[in-house]
Formats: C-alpha cells, structure tokens, sequence
C-alpha cells in the first residue's frame, strides 16, 4: 500500500537513502531539509527549511502522514573536559528539541495516518561508552527516552521507534572516515568487520515506518556491525 512519509533530513546520508528507499518502494516523500536532495523521482515533494528556525505551520504539511523519521543529528567528538554548555546545549537542541518540535507539529496528522510510525536516530555510543562522547551520547539518550515514553503515551495510535547507528558512511562522518588507515581500523573494531552504509541503516528505517512493523513499538534496534552487543 502507498503511504506518506515526512522525512526530515532527506538531503543526504540515512536520510537521502531512506528517501530513495521509500520512493522506490512506491510511497510518496515530502522531504525536508535546509538543501534540496538534487533528486527529482516521482513522489517526491521538498521544503527547504531550517527545521529549528522556523514556525512549523508555515510550511503546509500534510493533513495525513503515515510515518514520520527525524534524521538531523552530530557528531561533536571533544573530551569531556573540553566541552562547553553550548556544545551541550547545541547537541541537545539539533538532536532532541528538534524532534520534539517536529513530533509535536506532526502528532495530529500521524493520528490520522494508516499503522502509523515514527523513526528517530540515536547512537551506538549511548549504549556503549565510547570516549569523547559525552554530549552526543546525552542528547541521543534522551532520544532514545523519548521513543519509550511517546510509545506507551501514543499506543495504539501511533508507533514510536529508533535506530541506533554505528559508524556509517555519510556526509555528517566524513572526518572520521577521512583516510583509508581510518576507514580500515573502523572496519576492525566492528564485529562484522564492516562499517555501515546508508542503506543499511535506511532498510531498517524503512520497515519501522512500514506496516509490517505494526507490531513493533518502543524499540531501539543497533544498527551497528554487532558494535553494542557482540565481542568476536
Ligand atoms: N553517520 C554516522 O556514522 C552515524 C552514527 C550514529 C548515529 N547517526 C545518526 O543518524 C542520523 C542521520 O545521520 P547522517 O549521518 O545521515 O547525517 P547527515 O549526513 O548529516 O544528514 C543529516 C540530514 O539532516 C539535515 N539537517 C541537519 N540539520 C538540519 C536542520 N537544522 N534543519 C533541517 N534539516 C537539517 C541535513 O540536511 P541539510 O544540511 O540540507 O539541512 C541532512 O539531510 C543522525 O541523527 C545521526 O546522529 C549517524
């Protein structure tokens, strides 16, 4: 069946793959983000925004969406003592505040959708330490708070889920990918022996906006090479 998904953060990485994924599977995308996608399929319609600046009901959103994922996030990587309240307060704002602010202009249309979900994007490094991630790993952890609350207060209407990403090939982890020495030890230190690619995690994106997740709420799946739970 065709459904309507908003896809903030279309323009590039997860997002753009998970675009192109649900485009090709015959649903229809409005996509949103600060640049265009430069794709032009069927199905797709764009708004060009800054989605933490600007007045939600202005862009004339559908009145009915069948599934919702909030893509934006960081990767601001300093020691602990080197981070400042406005790395925190930024990290928290891009990743969390955001979201709620989208959830919060969405919530009437998703009731109105078909099964509908909802797919947000925490991180590895909050269900395993990793070092220099102290403010990423906050604010993806209220992520992942939020997708356990919002389930058990949107249940049954709407599902509420999240992907937990390792290391995957994007424009947003360029820096850490930036050299062949740097992509081959991040390869090893997974126990796939592979970093991600955006359609890996995009796949797993698309089903939980889908209905045949219609039985799958409050989850927060790895997407991760077996990063956060398998020692090979
Ligand atoms: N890549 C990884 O290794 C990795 C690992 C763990 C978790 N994750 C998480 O996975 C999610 C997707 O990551 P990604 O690597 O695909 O990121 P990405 O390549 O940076 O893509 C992020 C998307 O969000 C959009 N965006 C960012 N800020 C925005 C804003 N203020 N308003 C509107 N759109 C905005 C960007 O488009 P514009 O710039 O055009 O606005 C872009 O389309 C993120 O939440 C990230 O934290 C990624």
């Amino acid at each position: 069946m065709k459904r309507t998904y908003l896809i903030v953060g279309h323009s590039s990485g997860i997002g753009l793959a998970l675009t192109r994924q649900a485009l090709d599977a015959g649903h229809a995308v409005l996509g949103l983000s600060r640049r265009s996608s430069g794709i032009t399929l069927p199905g797709l319609a764009e708004r060009q925004a800054d989605v933490l600046e600007v007045d939600l009901a202005t862009l004339d959103l559908p009145q009915t969406l069948d599934g919702v994922a909030y893509c934006p996030g960081t990767i601001n990587l300093k020691s602990f003592r080197a981070l400042k309240e406005a790395d925190f307060l930024g990290d928290f704002r891009a990743t969390a505040l955001g979201t709620v602010g989208v959830l919060q202009a969405t919530a009437s249309a998703l009731k109105a959708g078909q099964q509908p979900g909802v797919v947000l994007f925490s991180t590895v490094a909050v269900q395993q330490g990793m070092p220099f991630h102290a403010s990423v790993a906050m604010a993806k952890g209220a992520i992942e708070g939020l997708t356990r609350s919002l389930a058990a207060e949107w249940a049954p209407a709407i599902r509420v889920n999240a992907i937990a990403p390792s290391l995957t090939r994007t424009p947003l982890a360029e820096r850490l990918l930036s050299s062949e020495e740097r992509v081959q030890a991040s390869r090893d230190r997974h126990p796939l022996r592979q970093i991600g690619e955006p359609d890996d995690v995009a796949s797993a994106a698309l089903y939980l906006l889908g209905d045949q997740a219609r039985w799958v709420t409050g989850q927060v799946w790895g997407v991760d090479g077996g990063m956060s739970s398998v020692r090979a």
